[in-house]
């Protein structure tokens, strides 16, 4: 599977959102370049864990910032993350029954899910901040 490639299209204009951005895709990256290596299931666990608590840890920033600014869209965009919440946290108790690479559908979702949400549901609030003068 091919990393993910950072540019600036994936800029929201806010540097403290954009590095934790740079280092959850930096996360997911090595997990990619795991793909092929047989690893032991704690391995990827503990990986997938470490992501896991890092983009809780990104997800409570924006919402902080969301709610201290009265962002509009702030309900459904705090329900995505608890999805994506919900759904790594079952990645990290499954990972625990493989033996040998990580699952695809694994990496799949976890590379489609972050580069859509940042391409398409961060940067609905990009000229928001921007307007209040986040930067
Ligand atoms: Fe950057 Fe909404 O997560």
């Amino acid at each position: 599977m091919e990393k993910i490639i950072w540019d600036e299209s994936f800029s929201v204009g806010i540097q403290e959102i954009d590095e934790q951005h740079k280092e959850l895709v930096r996360m997911i990256n090595k997990l990619i370049g795991r793909e092929d290596i047989s690893v032991d299931s704690e391995t990827i666990s503990d990986i997938l864990n470490e992501m896991t608590q890092y983009a809780g840890y990104h997800f409570q920033t924006e919402e902080q910032y969301m709610i201290e600014y009265d962002y509009p869209d702030y309900l459904s965009h705090k329900k995505q993350h608890t999805e994506f919440k919900k759904k790594t946290v079952a990645f990290c108790l499954d990972t625990m029954s493989y033996k040998e690479t990580i699952p695809k559908e694994i990496l799949t979702y976890l590379k489609t899910w972050l580069v859509h949400h940042i391409l398409k549901v961060d940067m609905k609030y990009k000229s928001f901040f921007k307007e209040k003068g986040l930067r």
